[in-house]
């Protein structure tokens, strides 16, 4: 088969360059470009990485024209339908679903990881009552690289290993300490006969004073929502990770650094202000008023929880999450949820104006997924650090890829200056 070319040509200078053409397993080729600044001495200008691919991948494919999600392969809605969220885990981080021992022996793994070190907790009395989690849950996050030294040589593979299981199993307890702390509550010890999802509604929910029963429903709603979120190929927090990464830092500082990126309200951070915005606008009556708010460009108003850089078409995940959210508030008896019917209804009339329509705009994972978490009476605060525990999955695999790719580079851009040309230094008095 021929190898593919781009060829360039600088029209001022007629001088022409051949690129080479990279093609993946599936999606679209891409253009190495390195040789742009080597010969014509330019570079190419791209803000918000529209059109650029900033890195090779194994880990996750996103189709956003057809709606489609593979984690290693495998389609979302039968991971979502059959899988769980340690096994997912596994997945991404091993490339390969595992077999029954395998998924054994990482379960455990991950169980035997869950507690935080005492001094770690002891560091939540440092914050006000009224901290936000996501400040709390980064802040923990980079500074558990003050504790685990004795496998942070990040070039060494066991090493990766044990980070990766450590901070699986931890992102949970450390989350749970977070909301405690925000209640004035005693913080609730992992439990390690509860699966991943199970013990993270026991550590936010139990007490000490009196038992706590799991809701099979809840838990495995939970779950889904962990699997749902837990990689979506190279968006911002995980870029966020990979540049942190590729200096060499320690994981944990590249994975706080990720949750911080997480935290913007067009990012992670979207789940909370869905359920503000629907809080704002209240009643069906008032949805018109509030679009023509939202078309309204001098507004910046937008509508939460639609539109995605990639997905010019249903999110498949919001899909999914769309009908686990039926499903939990009918169990909870709570069918008749005014804000869920109000999401609804939203949806519906978006989806036919023709300002939605002519931007490919859809419902992305987030416009259901605060429905169910206040379903299952997680305060707003916390959403967006469940989507962290999530995607820290993700992160740690983007990373563990990245690190273990020989051919590794700091991430370093460059950029186009349009500041001040060379001048000279005018003494205070003199200006
Ligand atoms: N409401 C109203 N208009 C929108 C929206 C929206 N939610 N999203 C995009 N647009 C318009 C935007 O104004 C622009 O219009 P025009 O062409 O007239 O200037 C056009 O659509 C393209 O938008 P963009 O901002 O250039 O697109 P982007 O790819 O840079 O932004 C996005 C993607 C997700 C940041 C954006 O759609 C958005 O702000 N959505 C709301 C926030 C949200 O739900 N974020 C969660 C994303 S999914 C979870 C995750 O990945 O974290």
């Amino acid at each position: 088969m021929a190898t593919k070319k781009f060829e360039l040509t600088d029209v001022s200078t007629g001088k022409k360059t051949e690129l080479p053409v990279r093609s993946g397993t599936i999606g679209p080729d891409v253009v190495d470009i390195a040789a742009v600044n080597k010969d014509h001495g330019v570079f190419t200008f791209d803000p918000g990485f529209m059109a650029t691919a900033s890195t090779e991948s194994k880990i996750t494919y996103i189709d956003g024209d057809a709606g489609v999600l593979l984690y290693r392969g495998y389609p979302i809605d039968q991971l979502a339908e059959h899988s769980s969220f340690l096994e997912v885990s596994y997945l991404l981080l091993n490339g390969e679903l595992p077999n029954a021992k395998q998924l054994a022996e990482f379960t455990t793994s991950i169980q035997r990881h869950t507690m935080i070190n005492e001094s770690l907790l002891r560091m939540y009395n440092g914050f006000h009552y009224d901290a936000h989690p996501m400040a709390m849950t980064s802040a923990i996050v980079a500074s558990m690289s003050a504790f685990y030294h004795d496998s942070m040589d990040i070039y060494n593979p066991r090493h990766r290993e044990i980070f990766a299981h450590r901070i699986i199993a931890k992102i949970p307890t450390i989350s749970a300490a977070a909301y405690k702390h925000s209640l004035g509550q005693p913080f609730i010890y992992p439990r390690n006969d509860l699966g991943y999802a199970a013990n993270l509604l026991h550590m936010f929910y139990a007490v000490p004073c009196e038992p706590y029963e799991i809701d099979p429903l809840a838990a495995q709603a939970l779950d889904l929502l962990l699997i749902l979120h837990a990689d979506h190929e190279q968006n911002a927090s995980t870029s966020t990770v990979r540049l942190a990464g590729s200096t060499g830092a320690n994981p944990y500082a590249a994975i706080s650094a990720g949750v911080s990126a997480l935290w913007g309200p067009a990012h992670g951070g979207a789940n909370e202000a869905v359920l503000e915005m629907l809080e704002a606008i209240g009643s069906v009556d008032n949805i018109p008023k509030f679009l023509e708010k939202v078309k309204d460009k001098q507004s910046n108003v937008r509508l939460m929880g639609f539109g995605h850089r990639v997905y010019k078409n249903f999110d498949p995940r919001a899909k999914i999450i769309r009908e686990m959210c039926h499903k939990v508030l009918a169990k909870m008896g709570r069918a008749d949820n005014p804000l869920l019917e109000l999401a609804m209804r939203l949806e519906e009339v978006a989806l036919k104006d023709d300002y939605f329509v002519a931007r490919k705009l859809y419902p992305n994972v987030d416009f259901y997924s605060g429905i169910i978490y206040s379903a299952l009476n997680i305060p707003r605060s916390m959403f967006t650090v469940m989507f962290a525990i999530a995607r820290t999955a993700g992160w740690v695999a983007h990373w563990q890829e990245m690190i273990s790719d020989p051919g590794m580079k700091i991430g370093r851009p460059r950029q186009l200056y349009t500041g001040p040309k060379q001048r000279d230094y005018i003494p205070a008095a003199k200006r």
